[in-house]
Formats: C-alpha cells, sequence, structure tokens
C-alpha cells in the first residue's frame, strides 16, 4: 500500500483551521451547549478537527430561522429567475473551488481525491445547475371543470405549484457534498427553505459549502447547517412540529425511524435507502466491457454505495470466467489513502463501518461462502479492506440479503432467464439493477420485469441530474433529481373562480 500522499491546498488548511461552526439565519455560531465532536481521516483513524455538536436546541433555532425565512424577508419575495441566479452562482462557486472540495471529501470521507474531482464536484455543480433552471419552470395547469349541480356556470380554474415550506434534510457521509447538493437543489429552485444535517462522520464539505451559501447571497436562514449525531440532532429535526418536510437518505432502518418521527404532525417524507442491487451477465455479454463493469459496480467508492452492483448474477457457462477475471480485477485495483493520486480505492469511511464490513465477511464465511479473492482487513491502521468476491453464496446467507455496504461482491450462477428475474427480484430493496448484454430484445425484457428504481443496461453508475433516482419497496419513498424530485418539495393549489 502506497502512502505519498498530496499537500493540502492552503485554502483546505486554512478552512480546517478556522473553528469548525454550525450556520443558522446566516451566521456561524457554536452549538448551545459549547460541544464538539470529532471528525476523523478514515486512512489513519486520526481525527482531523473538531465540529460544533447540534443537538434539538440547535435544531430549534434553525428551524425557527428557515420558517422567518420562509414567510417573511426577500426571500418569498424573489423572482423565480432571481431565485434561480443564486443557485446558478453557488454551482459557480462550487466550481471555483472544486479542488478544494475533492481534497475535502479525500480527507473526510476518504475516497480518493482523483475521484472527487471527475465524480463528486461535477456532479455537485451539475445538479446545481440544472435545478437552476427549474426554478422558472414549476408551472402549473389550466383546468376545464364541469361541476354537474351548477348548471350555467362559468368557471375558471387552474394549480398552482408553491414550495412546500420548511425541510429538513439528513443526510449520509458517502458522497458528502453531493447528497447536500441532490437535497439543496430541488429544495431552493423550489423556493423552500432548509435545515441540513450532513453526516457525523463527514461535516466538512457541507460546512464549506455553508460559507460558499452566504457568500452567493441567499438571504439569511434560507439555508441552515447543523452538523451533530443522528439520534440528537437528526432525531430532533425529523420531529419537529415545524417542519414541513423532511428528506432522508441513509439506512433503512433509520429510514423507518424518520417515518415515525415524521407522523407527529404528519410532514411530507422522502427517502433514498438501502440496496442490494443485482448485476446480471447473460451469455453474448462482451465480456472486455462487462468484466470490469461489474467489477466497477461493486468497488466504486469501495462499494460505499447504496446502488452497488453487490450481488452478481452469470449464465452458467460463463460464471468462472467473468469471477476469475473480477477476481483479477479485485487484485490489480491500487489500495491506499484517499488522498494518493495513484490510489483506486480507499479506506471505508468509519470504524464502526469497517467492523460492519469485516463482521458481514466473517458471516458470509460461517455461512459456507468462500472468497474467490479479498476477505480481509488490509494493514493495521485505516479502516482498509480487500476488495472482495464471494462464491458458493446461497440465496438465504445474510451476505445475499442484506446491504453491505463494502467491496464485497456475492457471485451466483443461473440459468435461465426467469430464474435470474426471480432471484434478482428476491430481495427486501429495489433500487438498481444492471443487464449486460448484446441482445437489445432480452435487455429490455429484463429491465421491465425488474423491480427496481434504476435500470442500467452495459453500465452502472450512471448519474445525471436530470435522470430521477430512488428505489422501489425498501428502498424508498420519492424520487431525487430530474423533475419529479420538484414534485416533493411542492404543493399543488387549486384555485377555482365563478367567472
Ligand atoms: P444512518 O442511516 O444511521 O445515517 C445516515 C444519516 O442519518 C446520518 O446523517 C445520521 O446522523 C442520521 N441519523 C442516524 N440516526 C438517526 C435518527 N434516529 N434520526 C434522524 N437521523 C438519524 O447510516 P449509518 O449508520 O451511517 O450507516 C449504516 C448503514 O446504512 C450502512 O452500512 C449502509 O448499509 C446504510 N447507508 C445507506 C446509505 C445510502 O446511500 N442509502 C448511506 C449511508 C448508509
Ligand atoms: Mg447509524
Amino acid at each position: 500500500m502506497s502512502t505519498a500522499t498530496i499537500p493540502l491546498l492552503d485554502a483546505v488548511t486554512q478552512f480546517i483551521s478556522r473553528p469548525k461552526k454550525m450556520l443558522i439565519d446566516g451566521k456561524w455560531v457554536e452549538a448551545q451547549s459549547g460541544k464538539t465532536f470529532p471528525t476523523y481521516d478514515p486512512a489513519t483513524g486520526e481525527v482531523i478537527t473538531q465540529i460544533a455538536e447540534g443537538d434539538k436546541s440547535d435544531i430549534d433555532l434553525a428551524v425557527a430561522a428557515a420558517r422567518r425565512a420562509f414567510e417573511s424577508g426577500p426571500w418569498p419575495r424573489l423572482t423565480p429567475s432571481e431565485r434561480g441566479k443564486l443557485v446558478w452562482k453557488l454551482a459557480d462557486l462550487i466550481e471555483q473551488h472544486l479542488e478544494e472540495f475533492a481534497e475535502l471529501e479525500s480527507l473526510d470521507n476518504g475516497k480518493p481525491v482523483a475521484v472527487a474531482r471527475v465524480a463528486d464536484v461535477p456532479l455537485a455543480v451539475d445538479l446545481f445547475r440544472y435545478m437552476a433552471g427549474w426554478a422558472t419552470k414549476i408551472e402549473g395547469n389550466t383546468i376545464p371543470i364541469s361541476v354537474p349541480y351548477t348548471p350555467g356556470a362559468n368557471y375558471l380554474a387552474y394549480t398552482v405549484r408553491e414550495p412546500i415550506g420548511v425541510v429538513g434534510q439528513i443526510i449520509p457521509w458517502n458522497f458528502p457534498l453531493l447528497m447536500a447538493a441532490w437535497k439543496l437543489g430541488p429544495a431552493l429552485a423550489t423556493g423552500c427553505t432548509v435545515v441540513l444535517k450532513p453526516a457525523e462522520q463527514t461535516p466538512l464539505s457541507a460546512l464549506r459549502l455553508g460559507e460558499l451559501i452566504c457568500e452567493a447571497g441567499f438571504p439569511d436562514g434560507v439555508v441552515n447547517i447543523v452538523p451533530g449525531y443522528g439520534e440528537t440532532a437528526g432525531a430532533a429535526l425529523a420531529a419537529h412540529p415545524q417542519v414541513d418536510k423532511v428528506a432522508f437518505t441513509g439506512s433503512t432502518e433509520v429510514g423507518k425511524l424518520i417515518v415515525n418521527a415524521a407522523s407527529g404532525n404528519l410532514k411530507k417524507v422522502s427517502l433514498e435507502l438501502g440496496g442490494k442491487s443485482p448485476s446480471i451477465v447473460l451469455p453474448d455479454a462482451d465480456l472486455e466491457t462487462s468484466i470490469p463493469g461489474v467489477a466497477n459496480a461493486i468497488f466504486f467508492n469501495h462499494g460505499q454505495c447504496c446502488c452497488a452492483g453487490s450481488r452478481l448474477y452469470v449464465e452458467k457457462p460463463l460464471f468462472d470466467k467473468v469471477v476469475s477475471g473480477v477476481a483479477d480485477y479485485a487484485k490489480a485495483i491500487k489500495v491506499g489513502p484517499g488522498l494518493d493520486l495513484s490510489t483506486q480505492m480507499g479506506p471505508l469511511v468509519s470504524e464502526e463501518q469497517h467492523q460492519r464490513v469485516l463482521g458481514y465477511i466473517q458471516e458470509g464465511f460461517a455461512e459456507g461462502a468462500k472468497a474467490a479473492v479479498g476477505g480481509h482487513r488490509i494493514g493495521d491502521k485505516g479502516y482498509f479492506v480487500e476488495p472482495t468476491v464471494l462464491v458458493d453464496t446461497t440465496s438465504t446467507m445474510k451476505v445475499v440479503q442484506e446491504e453491505i455496504f463494502g467491496p464485497v461482491v456475492c457471485a451466483e450462477p443461473f440459468t435461465d432467464l426467469d430464474e435470474v428475474v426471480r432471484k434478482a427480484n428476491d430481495n427486501i430493496y429495489g433500487l438498481a439493477a444492471a443487464v449486460w448484454t448484446k441482445d437489445l430484445s432480452k435487455a429490455h425484457r429484463i429491465a421491465s420485469a425488474l423491480r427496481a428504481g434504476t435500470v442500467w443496461i452495459n453500465c452502472h453508475n450512471i448519474f445525471d441530474a436530470a435522470l430521477p433516482f430512488g428505489g422501489y419497496k425498501q428502498s424508498g419513498w420519492g424520487r431525487e433529481m430530474g423533475h419529479e424530485a420538484l414534485e416533493l418539495y411542492t404543493e399543488v393549489k387549486a384555485v377555482c373562480a365563478n367567472l
């Protein structure tokens, strides 16, 4: 494992050395309690810096600020065009600070800086630009009505889409900046105000984003950022009676807690949760692209993707060839610190995730699975795990049924299409799936039969701000991105005038 890391930009070291406060009502403030919590470098396990630790009292202040900003003040009086311009300006500012964000993501999350430069940060920029364009296009309809009990009357009836109000947004650590963008983009385009709680493992990029939100000129209180733990700050936000909607990305387990917490005032809920996405390889697949394709599907971001291709189904005649191809690919992956430019796979995000992923691998072995490659920790410092391919798995094993959220794929052979569709759908999740084949007809037949929010054909992990993303079954409620996301941030008002 190489350890030659790049020197951090001055802007990054300066940012890290500034006190990490929370953004409430346009001001950077300490936690009411005065408490702080550490954020760690996953490549070394060492503390990077301390962060103001928000809890219920800080959430109360942030929600009050968001309420004020929603109801009075400049924000609701801005024209859609002015709102769109602010969102666009934020995109420009992020782009101007691309390298800084890439380094912060790498430092805090562990991902390769080279990946953050070309994926996380540009995707966040694109998302804000896409949503900025929508600010001026959130339209209602005129509706011809025929009321049976008012003969001869004339009505003008129309709908308007209005912002839903104050939105609580709780995000995970796997793509810290991008998850903030997916959440903030549609909220700001539609005219909502926000309290954002970043994940406790990776608060840095959201706090830097907060500085740029202030620089872009968003009115005070439109975006409030309260770092802290899920059980305290997150739970208070999800339960808050003055919050109109909560948007959450994370575990299915916590998604269910969010739904319960939201029931107090029946706030609207959108959820982007776990997955156990199948990669299906048919016998006519082009193996030169399919083998790296299915390998990347699981090993990209160290398997810490809700849509990771964590179950690999290969038609029997090709099974050994594909598995050994993926195993060779896994062996060749350069694992190391994210800030080393040659690193292809970094450490997992935290000690907790490290234990969790290694625990799943051990449970797989105990249930009879074998490792075609990998299966162990790498080194004794930082949270590194070998890219792992498990074989001899069966559909009832925990490693096949549950989300591992690490670089671990379970490979199984199949004999016919009905069987693989049944296996692929045999899971509580339905987030994504991929089919690798040259047979167009089979590809689309399988796409239609899969119960998943996204189906990729001869690709995986292809994201675009215009493409809706979200889950069937226990993978969630609602969609991120695309115009579908905007519907979750608006209420429809029907207006009916008797002419
Ligand atoms: P988590 O669901 O606990 O955390 C996600 C976010 O929810 C964080 O901001 C956290 O502070 C917050 N949170 C936690 N408990 C909360 C509560 N009671 N009320 C309100 N907010 C709360 O996920 P965690 O513990 O980081 O990871 C555990 C597993 O979750 C992973 O192994 C993976 O399987 C899954 N996960 C899925 C993600 C996805 O993209 N769908 C992202 C992160 C984790
Ligand atoms: Mg948790």
